[in-house]
């Protein structure tokens, strides 16, 4: 038996990465998965790629009318909304003292904001829908405790973890699970970027802050988006229905609170 089978999905970021990862892994479980990101035709492509049981939705979570439109999209799509995923995020890293109010506002408002308005959103869906859900908020082990240079975005994953406490309290009367992921270094075009500011701020060749996070975890490698996956589907599943507000680390033992 598919453990998502006739299950409706909405992935933010889902265009490449882990969402990506996330959207493939849901279809082999038998859900229809709409891949929202902000890069529309990235989108296109990855949900051709994916095959009948994926569609693309253009959607900036950091837009409330782009939001409403998304879900209303899923709604037309597929006849209702029973997951979301809450995965688009920026990230930046600069010293305390070269931090821009520009990076500030531009992380909070689609790590933080996105993820809460977004979250509404849905949960006003599957309210109305009278079914239940499930709502997977995107952390990070970047909530977990701040890094020199990495101030903002572990904030913002902080803020996550914090929103899906307050959410999953308030939601999980109506049905609605919601928890989150909190992942280490995962492998993929994101840490390409991570690993090119490092290089800069740490006056590091590039590559190398890549290669020494992977030997440093426990599991003696940087993780991939299909090491996500099995905690995704978990999370989206029934059997998930006595976990309530949640963050679980997938990080091959970086973390351990
Ligand atoms: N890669 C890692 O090492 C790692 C570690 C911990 C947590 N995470 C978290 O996992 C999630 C996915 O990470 P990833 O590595 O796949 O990231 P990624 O950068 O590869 O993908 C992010 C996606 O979000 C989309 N996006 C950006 N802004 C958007 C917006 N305003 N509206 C809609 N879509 C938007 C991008 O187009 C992209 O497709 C993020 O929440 C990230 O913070 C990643």
């Amino acid at each position: 038996m598919k453990r998502l089978q006739g299950k409706n999905a909405l992935i933010t970021g889902s265009a490449r990465g882990i969402g990506r990862a996330f959207a493939q892994a849901y279809i082999r479980e038998g859900a229809t998965v709409a891949i929202a990101d902000i890069n529309l035709a990235r989108a296109k492509a990855t949900a051709d790629e994916l095959g009948l049981s994926a569609y693309a939705v253009e959607m900036d979570v950091t837009d409330q009318v782009s939001i409403d439109a998304a879900i209303s999209a899923v709604v037309a799509k597929a006849g209702g909304l029973d997951i979301l995923v809450n995965n688009a995020a920026l990230f930046d890293l600069a010293p305390i003292v070269e931090i821009t109010r520009e990076s500030y506002d531009r992380l909070f408002s689609i790590n933080v904001a996105g993820t809460l308005f977004t979250m509404q959103a849905a949960a006003k869906q599957m309210i109305a829908q009278g079914r239940g859900g499930k709502i997977i908020n995107m952390a990070s082990q970047a909530g977990r405790r701040g890094e020199a240079l990495v101030a903002v975005y572990c904030a913002t994953k902080a803020a996550v973890i914090s929103l899906t406490q307050s959410a999953g309290l308030n939601l999980i009367k109506h049905g609605i699970n919601v928890n989150a992921m909190a992942p280490g270094v995962v492998d993929g075009e994101h840490w390409d970027g991570v690993d090119a500011l490092f290089a800069k701020y740490e006056n590091r060749p590039r590559g190398e802050k890549k290669r020494l996070v992977g030997e440093e975890v426990p599991f003696g490698r940087m993780g991939t988006a299909e090491d996500l996956t099995g905690m995704a589907i978990f999370l989206a599943s029934a059997e998930s229905e006595y976990v309530v507000a949640q963050t679980y680390n997938v990080d091959g033992g970086n973390w351990m609170s």
